[in-house]
């Protein structure tokens, strides 16, 4: 077991690799994804044991979109099948979730289940369970400017404002502090040998430790997991910085 004080505030996980877990069984993606779910609801518990204060997970991205109605239904009739099932579990364990992207343009139910999950685990100091939902990074930063775009024009004295800074596209990001507050990742993890980042947490990824894995999404283990992490501790974070001893 990792030492609580040495776990990553934040991980970030892009879970890939349904489809293909599928592919191989002869099963309908939407196994896949039914899968997944439960790989998901696993790696929630055990962030949550090792004492990770934040988890972030890619379940639906803007692109998501372009894929058979019957595939993209399937995601979202999941998310009502995990409310069901997950929400007793995730309030006993402290677990509070947000949500970031556009979840309001998932079906009705869906969106029902979500407010629901939302509502229900308000409160509780445990994990910050955060699910990407109809998110896309860069649409995020464009929100974000829009966003500031707004207060500026408050702010404004005869065409006169403070400049834009970094801070002030952090604040208006959904993760940012006029949200939900949530730190940058420290680390984020993409599953199923793909090892690009595909538009998740662009912004605030710039300083993440990445691991990717061959492992499909289906197939991770919390011991696969608590693996990752414990390599994590032994990365060595510059931040664009220099080691103490370098000379
Ligand atoms: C990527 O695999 C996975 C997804 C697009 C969906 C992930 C969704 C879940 C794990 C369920 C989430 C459930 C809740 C309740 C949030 P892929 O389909 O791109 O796999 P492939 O690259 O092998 O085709």
């Amino acid at each position: 077991m990792i030492e609580k004080e040495r776990v990553p505030n934040h991980v970030g996980v892009i879970m890939d690799g349904n489809g293909r877990w599928a592919k191989a069984r002869m099963l309908p993606r939407v196994a896949g994804h039914n899968a997944g779910m439960e790989s998901m609801k696993k790696i929630v518990i055990a962030a949550s044991n090792m004492g990770i204060k934040n988890l972030t997970v890619y379940a639906f991205s803007t692109e998501n979109w372009k894929r058979s109605t019957e595939e993209v239904n399937g995601i979202f009739k999941l998310i009502v099948k995990y409310v069901k099932s997950e929400l007793e579990e995730l309030i006993e364990n402290n677990v509070h979730i947000n949500i970031i992207g556009e979840y309001d343009m998932l079906p009705q139910d869906s969106v029902e289940a979500i407010d629901k999950l939302v509502a229900s685990t308000k409160g509780d100091d445990g994990l910050n369970f955060n699910i990407a939902l109809n998110y896309g990074g860069r649409a995020e930063i464009v929100k974000s400017v829009n966003a500031l775009f707004e207060a500026k024009k408050q702010e404004e004295v005869n065409g006169i404002f403070e400049p834009v800074t970094e801070a002030d596209i952090s604040r208006y990001l959904y993760t940012g502090s006029a949200n939900f507050d949530i730190p940058d990742p420290d680390l984020i993890i993409r599953t199923s040998g793909e090892e690009r980042m595909s538009n998740f947490l662009v912004w605030q990824a710039a300083y993440s430790e990445l691991m990717f894995t061959d492992t499909l999404w289906p197939d991770f283990t919390p011991e696969e997991f608590e693996e990752m992490v414990e390599r994590f501790t032994h990365r060595d974070r510059r931040f664009g910085g220099r080691n103490k001893e370098d000379k």
